[in-house]
């Protein structure tokens, strides 16, 4: 009988220091049958074990379109965490998934798509942008906000760079008061302050929202302000997990099991939740 936690292995390709504190790893399945039957969508996420120390969650931060390699990023935050940051490349780590649901890109085409992302929340909406890029034709115009607490704690430059260049993305990279530099040439302010300052139309636009709770918080009352409803705003939770697919119980609100029922949903959805943001 197939054991559903026994994870799959896959080398470390190629890794990319993003930060100080987080990284990137490009990741290959070591098994060409596994490599073949991934597939997954943009919003779902897995569970990657360092061995001996156990797994975390992340979401698939490379885009389904894009089937060379999976991709991860991490913030190094506890003992996972730290011991997946000590790995090399040609290493190998397991990965469980992928899990969960996913951003409805079929039911938003023909769509103006807003991206706000703060933090490691990027990794998810990076996700989806590189795969509303992918297939550029089926969506109208598309907004990114995206912010970090320094310069140096901005990630995915790289990707960034490749959106800012483009000239059918509006791309705006914020950072928090204090955290520029002489030469920095974007925004400076929180990003539900520089979303209020943008004030993007809700005319035919849904938003995909990741970030910090607080910043989530803070940044919904601004979209609803602006006309955006509720059903047009999609998030994440990212609720503690264990299992990842709706067996052990960890990550529950009331009786939705946000690995399982989630981990995207509307704040239409959210707001009928006994917690909310
Ligand atoms: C669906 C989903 C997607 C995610 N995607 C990413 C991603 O792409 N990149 C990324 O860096 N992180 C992501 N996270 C958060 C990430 O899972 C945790 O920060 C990480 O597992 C911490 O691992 P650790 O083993 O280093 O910390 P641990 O040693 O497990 O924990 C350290 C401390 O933090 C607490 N903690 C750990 N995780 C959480 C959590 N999720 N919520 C509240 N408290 C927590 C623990 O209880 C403990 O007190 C995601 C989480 C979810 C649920
Ligand atoms: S993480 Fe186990 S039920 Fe959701």
């Amino acid at each position: 009988m197939n054991n559903i936690y026994m994870p799959h292995l896959a080398e470390i390709k190629e890794i990319i220091d993003e930060s100080p504190d987080t990284r990137t790893f490009r990741l290959k399945f070591k098994d060409g049958d596994t490599a073949d039957r991934f597939e997954f969508k943009a919003g779902q996420f897995a569970e990657y074990s360092a061995f001996g120390d156990g797994e975390s969650t992340f979401c698939i931060a490379s885009s389904p379109t894009r089937k060379e390699f999976i991709e991860c990023s991490f913030k190094v935050f506890g003992k996972v965490t730290q011991a997946l940051h000590r790995l090399n490349r040609g290493d190998t780590i397991g990965i469980r998934g992928p899990y969960g649901n996913w951003f409805p890109l079929d039911e938003l085409k023909g769509k103006n798509l807003l991206f706000i992302a703060g933090g490691i929340g990027i990794a998810p909406v990076r996700c989806v942008i590189d795969n509303v890029l992918d297939l550029r034709n089926d969506f109208k115009d598309l907004t990114i906000i995206s912010g970090a607490r320094s310069v140096s704690d901005i990630i995915y430059k790289q990707e960034i760079n490749v959106w800012k260049d483009r000239t059918d993305i509006k791309t705006i990279i914020t950072v928090d008061p204090g955290g520029e530099t002489p030469s920095w040439d974007g925004e400076v302010g929180f990003v539900p302050a520089i979303l209020e300052k943008t004030a993007p139309s809700p005319e035919n636009t849904a938003v995909i929202l990741c970030g910090p709770p607080v910043m989530i918080k803070l940044t919904i009352p601004i979209l609803t302000n602006l006309g955006f409803k509720d059903e047009e705003i999609f998030t994440t939770l990212e609720n503690r997990m264990k299992c990842g697919l709706g067996k052990c119980g960890r990550c529950n609100i009331g009786n939705v099991y946000v690995c399982k029922d989630g981990p995207v949903f509307t704040y239409a959805q959210i707001k009928r939740m006994p917690q909310e943001f």
